[in-house]
């Protein structure tokens, strides 16, 4: 069995003196996990950050890359400046950046390609809104997300990370049942097969709203490989209880 992976997902929450205390109690609360552990912090704190998991028990990630390697792009950040960090996954296509920052199928394609060709591992997120939900349209609408990635990256996919999180679920307190998320992460898990041998290679985590109460049973479902965590991996005790759910 693979290891799963834990995910969290800061967005744009911390300070230096909130970031530190929050990695120290992580660290010492973690010990030797047997999942992957992966902390992904706005790129303000990526130094800090290097430097406090230095003892690389968690890896470092950050929260989105620009599509460009260099040049006239203000405000946007390089994969080959991410690596000078030590970064070793890169969240992309965020349904709030694909929401507030207008990021299409084809941009968030075009950034896996860049995170790919620079050694960084990309947590590529899917996921419908409720009125897509509601209207039936669930599957139809990971597939799209997920088969821009497949196309642009050919072979390359099994080298992905791929985040199912229902829009209506993050950040809400409105989990899916794990039976609503299994069946999604098969439908993408199959969606993988066809694009590559290495499809069970690819881990699928879920994300949207896990927390301490209901992250062992996400996390038991046949498809489900870890968790990209919000609000819940911003206190020590709640993201160290979902990965000992993890590490099971
Ligand atoms: P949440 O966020 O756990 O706060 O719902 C998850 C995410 O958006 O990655």
């Amino acid at each position: 069995m693979k290891k799963k992976l834990i995910a969290a997902n800061w967005k744009m929450n911390g300070s230096l003196q909130a970031n530190e205390a929050l990695t120290r109690g992580l660290i010492a609360g973690l010990g030797a996990p047997t999942c992957e552990v992966a902390l992904c912090v706005p790129a303000v704190y990526l130094a800090q950050m290097q430097d406090l998991l230095s003892d690389g028990t968690m890896s470092l990630g950050a929260q989105d890359i620009s599509e460009h390697e260099a040049g006239a792009y203000t405000g946007e950040i390089s994969t080959t400046m991410l690596r000078e960090f030590g970064v070793r996954y890169v969240i992309v296509g965020h349904s709030e950046r694909r929401q507030y920052h207008a990021e299409s199928d084809a941009l968030v394609a075009r950034k896996v390609q860049r995170a790919l060709a620079g050694g960084i591992t990309p947590i590529v997120c899917v996921g419908e809104t409720l009125a897509q939900r509601e209207a039936g349209q669930t599957v139809e609408v990971v597939k799209r997300q997920l088969a821009a990635v497949i196309h642009a990256n050919g072979h390359c996919i099994s080298e992905i990370v791929v985040a199912y999180e229902p829009v209506w679920a993050i950040g809400t307190g409105k989990t899916a049942s794990a039976e609503q998320a299994q069946q999604v992460h098969a439908v993408l898990r199959l969606q993988l097969q066809a694009a590559t041998a290495h499809a069970e290679r690819v881990p699928i985590v879920y994300g949207g709203s896990m927390n301490a109460a209901n992250a062992a049973e996400l996390l038991a479902q046949a498809d489900i490989d870890g968790g990209l965590v919000g609000g819940a991996s911003l206190k020590v005790q709640d993201f160290l209880s979902i990965v000992s759910c993890a590490a099971q």
